[in-house]
């Protein structure tokens, strides 16, 4: 079966202009750089990497909140990259966001009422009726009182306001939901609380899910695949498992080697005993600028196996081990030694 995502070469560049009258374009910020991944229904993939590594362009593409530069978004078969309003119009409702600040996203004039029902009002699905007792359901499924429906957003904790998020992001019963950063403007002890609750909701709505997070640990909760971020490309992909226990990318083993071993409070975190005794790798420098990207593997100035073939090659991202559909872009990958 086709997924229901399918991504490839997909850019966003952003133009640097310079010049008060004529504006003169000096140069382009390459945030997403060529990158391609899938999702196939109900499957949860996870987008990390550090803060600026093009993954929340990459979500806005996806929900064509931005048009790419380059590449293919195709929706269950339909390549949306360009896509018009008229045409996106009747995928509205089957792709749905959720966003990082549950403060900013949900407006402070209306109730939670209006705000779930505003999709389905402006898709024009449902009667009025139908759409207050639907509402009321999306409430319950999300763990709000009911009762609470005419209460405005400010009137909710962040965890809950989150929540309301979620709530107004079901009510159409999406088949996709990008999730950018959806926990981590929480507070730590909610956040478990979230992310259980959109992992529960995922499975048991079978909904296909882009959960981007800087964050691992969290990532690992609710993925059953996990794509690696760096400078605009993907640098590892693989099932949730092998990524975590057998990555063979210098850069994610340095991400998860800064995953805390044992959060058991509240549940994130590495489990017991996984990973135990494996080295910090401490990265040095900072991300370069992706203006002006390395040449060849751009994770080069940073990473501690970089030779020379790095800077004169970039390494593609390629089949590697023994695991179904790991790919990783190194010239010298390899499992961590234990
Ligand atoms: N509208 C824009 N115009 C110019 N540059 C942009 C724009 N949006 C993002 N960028 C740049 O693109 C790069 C990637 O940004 P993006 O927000 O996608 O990163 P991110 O991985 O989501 O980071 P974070 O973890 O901080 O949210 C950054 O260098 C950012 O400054
Ligand atoms: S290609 Fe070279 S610089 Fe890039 S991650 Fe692999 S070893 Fe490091
Ligand atoms: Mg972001």
């Amino acid at each position: 079966m086709n997924p229901l995502l399918e991504v490839s070469g997909l850019a966003k560049h952003f133009p640097v202009r310079r010049g008060a009258v004529l504006a003169r374009r000096v140069g382009a910020v390459k945030a997403v750089d060529g990158i391609g991944f899938t999702v196939a229904r109900g499957e949860s993939l996870g987008l990390v990497g550090e803060s600026g590594c093009g993954k929340s362009t990459t979500g806005r593409l996806i929900t064509r909140l931005l048009e790419p530069t380059a590449g293919a978004i195709r929706y269950d078969g339909q390549d949306i990259a360009h896509a018009g309003r008229r045409e996106l119009m009747p995928l509205r409702g089957r792709i749905q966001m959720v966003f990082q600040d549950p403060y900013s996203s949900l407006n402070p004039r209306h109730t939670v009422g209006e705000i779930i029902a505003a999709p389905m009002a402006s898709l024009g699905i449902g009667s009025r009726t139908g759409r207050r007792d639907r509402v009321l359901e999306l409430l319950e499924t999300v763990g709000l009182d009911a009762a609470h429906v005419h209460r405005y957003p400010h009137e909710f904790s962040g965890g809950q306001r989150q929540r309301i998020g979620v709530a107004r992001a079901l009510a159409t019963e999406p088949e996709l939901i990008v999730a950018d950063e959806p926990v981590s403007a929480l507070d730590v002890s909610i956040q478990a609380q979230i992310v259980n609750m959109l992992r529960r909701l995922q499975r048991e709505l079978g909904i296909a899910m882009l959960f981007i997070a800087h964050d691992l640990a969290v990532v690992r909760q609710v993925s059953h695949r996990v794509a690696v971020m760096y400078l605009g490309r993907i640098v590892e992909i693989a099932d949730r498992d092998t990524l975590y226990e057998r990555s063979q990318h210098p850069y994610t083993q340095a991400l998860l080697s800064a995953v805390p071993e044992v959060d058991a409070g509240i549940g994130i975190g590495r489990e017991p005993g996984r990973g135990a005794g494996r080295e910090r790798i401490r990265l040095v420098g900072d991300v370069p600028s992706p203006l002006n990207p390395p040449s060849g593997c751009r994770f080069r100035t940073r990473c501690p196996k970089a030779a020379e073939v790095c800077a004169a090659q970039e390494p593609p991202l390629v089949p590697i081990g023994g695991a179904d559909g790991h790919l990783t872009a190194c010239h010298f990958p390899a499992l961590l030694p234990v």
